[in-house]
This record gives C-alpha cells, sequence and structure tokens, in this order.
C-alpha cells in the first residue's frame, strides 16, 4: 500500500442489513472510489449496527461479503485503501461504550433515524437502536477521520459525531479530529421509484433498485416508476411540485454525468414515457460492470478473506492507539499485559 501519511483521512460504512441499492450506490459507494487516490480511505461492513434491527444470521454473514465484493467491484482497490468489518475491531464497540457516556439522551431522543426505525418496528425498539448514533461516533472518531462521505439522510448522525467529539475533547484536552460530513451535489438523496416523496430503502422492495438486479428486473422497476400527475407533463427539475420526475433526472445525471439542464435540453417536447426507459437503460449499463465483477470476486472465497483479514489488521493498528489515548483520558487504570 502506498505512504499514506500526510493524506486527509476519509472514512465510510454500509449496514449489511439489506442489499446494496442504487440509493447506497450514487449517495455514498460510487463517490468513495472517487477520493481513493487523493485520500487515506477506510471503508467497512458496518455489521454492529446491523443488529439493532433484527437479523437473520446467515443472511447478514452472507451479505458483509457480498458487500466486501461490491466495494472492490466498484473500484475500490484494497490496494489503495483499508476495507474491513467492523466487528472485527473490537475498539468500535469498546469506544462505542465509553462515548455513550459522553451523548445525552436528548440528543439521541432527537435522531430521525431512531425515530423511523422505531416507528417500523414497535415490537423491537431496543437499547442499541437507540444509543446506535453513539457507536456511529465511535466508528469514525477512533480514525482521526477529517470526512465522511455519506448520503443526505446521515447527516444529522455526523453533526452529533461532531458535537461528542467537541464535548470530550473540551472535558480532557484535544483528543478527537471534528471530522466533517461530505454529502455529493447530486445523488444525495435518491427517492423510491413507487413513492418519489420517501427515501429509496430496502425495506420498499418495489421502489428499490438492488446493486444485483437482473437488467431486466432493473428495466421493470423503471417502466412502472411512478412519474407525477401534474398536466404539464414536461421533464423539469422541480423536486416540490415533480418529485417522480425529479428523482428521476437525479438518477440520470448521476449515472451519466449530464446535468440538469442538459437532460431537461435531452427531453425538450418529450413527455414523462422517454424519460423512464431511458434512464433504466443508464442504469442497467452503469451497473453491469459492477454486478458481474461482484459475481467474480465474490466467487474467490480466498481473496474475498485476505482482503477482509488485512483490512482488519490495518484499521485495528489505527483504532487502538486512539481507544488507549481516550482510556488513559477517561482515567482507566494501564493494563499490566
Ligand atoms: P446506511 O447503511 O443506511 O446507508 C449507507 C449509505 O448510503 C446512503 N444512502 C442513500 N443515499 C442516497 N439516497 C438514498 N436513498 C440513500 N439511502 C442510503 C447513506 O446516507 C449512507 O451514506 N449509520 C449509517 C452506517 C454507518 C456509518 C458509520 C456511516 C455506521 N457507521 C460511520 C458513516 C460513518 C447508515 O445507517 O447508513
Amino acid at each position: 500500500m502506498e505512504n499514506q501519511e500526510n493524506k486527509k483521512r476519509m472514512l465510510s460504512g454500509i449496514q449489511p442489513s439489506g442489499d446494496l441499492h442504487l440509493g447506497n450506490y450514487l449517495g455514498a459507494v460510487k463517490n468513495w472510489d472517487e477520493m481513493i487516490d487523493q485520500f487515506d480511505c477506510y471503508y467497512f461492513m458496518a455489521d454492529l449496527h446491523s443488529i439493532t434491527v433484527r437479523q437473520n444470521p446467515a443472511d447478514l454473514r452472507r451479505r458483509s461479503k457480498t458487500q466486501l465484493a461490491q466495494y472492490i467491484a466498484s473500484g475500490l482497490d484494497p490496494e489503495k485503501c483499508t476495507l474491513f468489518i467492523q466487528s472485527h475491531v473490537h475498539e468500535h464497540a469498546e469506544l462505542g461504550w465509553i462515548l455513550n457516556c459522553y451523548t445525552m439522551f436528548g440528543e439521541l431522543s432527537r435522531m430521525t433515524q431512531f425515530k423511523d426505525k422505531s416507528a417500523k418496528n414497535t415490537e423491537n425498539i431496543n437499547g442499541g437502536l437507540f444509543t446506535y448514533p453513539a457507536l456511529m461516533a465511535a466508528d469514525i472518531l477512533l480514525y482521526q477521520a477529517d470526512y465522511v462521505p455519506v448520503g443526505e439522510d446521515q447527516k444529522q448522525h455526523c453533526e452529533l459525531t461532531r458535537d461528542v467529539a467537541i464535548r470530550f475533547n473540551n472535558i480532557y484536552g484535544e483528543t478527537f479530529k471534528v471530522p466533517e460530513p461530505f454529502i455529493p451535489k447530486v445523488g444525495a438523496r435518491i427517492m423510491s421509484l413507487s413513492n418519489p416523496v420517501s427515501k429509496m430503502s430496502k425495506s420498499d422492495p418495489a421502489g428499490c433498485v438492488f446493486v444485483m438486479d437482473k437488467p431486466e428486473d432493473i428495466a421493470r422497476k423503471f417502466k412502472r416508476a411512478v412519474t407525477d400527475s401534474d398536466t404539464e407533463h414536461c421533464v423539469r427539475y422541480a423536486p416540490k411540485e415533480k418529485p417522480g420526475v425529479s428523482n428521476l433526472m437525479q438518477i440520470y445525471s448521476s449515472v451519466t454525468g449530464k446535468t440538469l439542464e442538459e437532460i431537461e435540453k435531452e427531453f425538450d417536447g418529450q413527455g414523462y414515457g422517454a424519460l423512464k426507459p431511458t434512464v433504466g437503460d443508464a442504469v442497467i449499463e452503469s451497473l453491469r460492470p459492477l454486478r458481474e465483477e461482484s459475481e467474480r470476486i465474490l466467487a474467490d472465497k480466498a481473496y474475498l478473506e485476505s482482503v477482509y483479514t488485512e483490512g482488519a489488521q490495518k484499521a485495528t493498528y489505527v483504532a487502538r492507539k486512539t481507544l488507549r489515548k481516550v482510556y488513559k483520558r477517561v482515567g482507566f487504570v494501564e493494563k499490566p499485559f
């Protein structure tokens, strides 16, 4: 691995609680690999976070590995960045506990993700779901990350991370780097294809395009995408008045690199009927190499294992250094062995 000294550090993760979808890809992963040469990057599978919602163990294991293959297939070269599984670095859980003690009940109560998830899982509103942001703060602060590339929905958690870091530093002196969220201009909030006023998420499979979906399934989902019932019927970017069309334009812009103005011109004089299959085809073509390469990598179990083993070793080295400092600051007796 090349010398990463003097580079700013990036860190992010995705929960393997479902298969990777277009929102995760456009809002997060696609932007990660663009920064890989410029930054010292750490990307992980957030499996500790996943169990805040009940998971099938075999599926969770399979998805963690599939997600790693998808990271690599999307351009995250393990020679250039550190890829690891969160539960392999126990320092996350340890710092998570400590930061629980520096995160306020009121702050946690205001988190939208907690409110949404507890409304959807009324039979399992567990403590982990509530204190989830303290673990996320630990993930970030352990690595002294400068930037956290995420979609729009994670901004609130990143802000809480900053508050917790500042609070801790104020009590004990400079311990943590205060990180900044890094949110892409296009693709930060991809909406459901079946209900464009709500975020694309794995809990709504009809409106969600998965990275590993077959081309014919992707085409079908785009053909059925809900557009808007306004009378104007022209392709124009207006998220409030035309959420369906605007979402399709965002997706198209994100996968092709065309600007929203260029897209408006391209569809000038045409209705929504022309837009849907064109976006579908563009998504199919942009996901095709990713799906094929992921399948190839997934078949090579020994390679995948070597990547996550080496990743965990590198991550542990950095995480341990921060945790040691934190233990000292809060007043724990130094471990003699
Ligand atoms: P998660 O697993 O829900 O989502 C992973 C990433 O995908 C982005 N994302 C979206 N972006 C655009 N449109 C969408 N519809 C969409 N849905 C999801 C998310 O913003 C995120 O960037 N708490 C985090 C995981 C996490 C983490 C961390 C992230 C744990 N520790 C430390 C950064 C740093 C989460 O639940 O993301």
